[in-house]
């Protein structure tokens, strides 16, 4: 079932999200979690981490997933999702996860690294929230369009227009990885709840495009309409198309 949540703000959709990764540190005894990277859950981390300042919430029993990892940079880039989620979370609190699973950003064998991120989910538990956010073509986490449904932890090559939006921060296409080791379709949805985070005019077009059409591969995110326990969490701008 789909949950729609409309808020003013872009704030608004971090401290919301936020307030959901709380809830499940605050009621579970081993939180399984799967987390985001990107402009969009920047707001999130910065509520989180006010909230671990203020000792409302720890992490420190939880196990953390990160969705994605690019391919082909090194470990200690400031391109990677590692340095990014060190710079926005980690870096801010005190006391780490019990556990942080995030691929390796140059691994000798990435099938291998995929195997091992593969084992670690079936190790944790069952996700008990997994945090999105969705592409402009679609895109959950790097499950590119025309990713099957089935997909378990793969290695995805890139599409152009996913390379696009990130060009600007690698400072061109040319610098921009061309592959990714992303968590599978298969295995987000097998998480207890999914809190999908929009915002902007940017991804108005394409969230519409995913609630709104038959569930289809060529729109990963359209998969949302077949999982039991969905939040959408939009600001005003990414929903003006629904
Ligand atoms: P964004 O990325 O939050 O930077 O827009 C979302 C995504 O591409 O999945």
């Amino acid at each position: 079932m789909l949950e729609l949540s409309l808020v003013e703000r872009y704030e608004d959709v971090g401290s919301e999200a936020a307030q959901e990764v709380a809830t499940v540190l605050a009621d579970r005894k081993h939180p399984v979690l799967a987390l985001p990277t990107g402009g969009t859950p920047r707001g999130m981390y910065t509520s989180i981490v006010k909230r671990v300042l203020r000792g409302e919430i720890r992490f420190s029993h939880a196990h953390v997933f990160n969705l994605d990892e690019y391919l082909d940079l090194a470990p200690t880039d400031s391109h990677t999702f590692r340095s990014y989620m060190n710079a926005t979370l980690w870096s801010g609190i005190a006391h780490h996860p019990a556990s942080w699973v995030i691929p390796d950003s140059s691994p000798s064998d990435p099938m291998a690294e995929c195997r091992a991120y593969d084992r670690a989910l079936v190790e944790a538990g069952t996700l008990d929230l997994a945090v999105v956010g969705i592409g402009e073509n679609g895109h959950l986490a790097f499950n590119e369009p025309g990713t099957p449904w089935t997909s378990t932890t793969h290695v995805s090559c890139l599409s152009l227009e996913t390379r696009r939006a990130a060009a600007l921060a690698f400072g061109g296409l040319i610098q921009t990885p061309t592959r990714a080791i992303t968590m599978g379709l298969a295995s987000l949805l097998a998480a207890r709840r999914i809190l999908l985070l929009v915002a902007g005019r940017g991804k108005s077009a394409i969230l519409a495009r995913a609630l709104l059409e038959p569930p289809h591969a060529a729109i990963p995110a359209s998969i949302l309409q077949t999982h039991p326990n969905v939040r959408i969490l939009a600001d005003m701008e990414a929903a003006s198309e629904l």
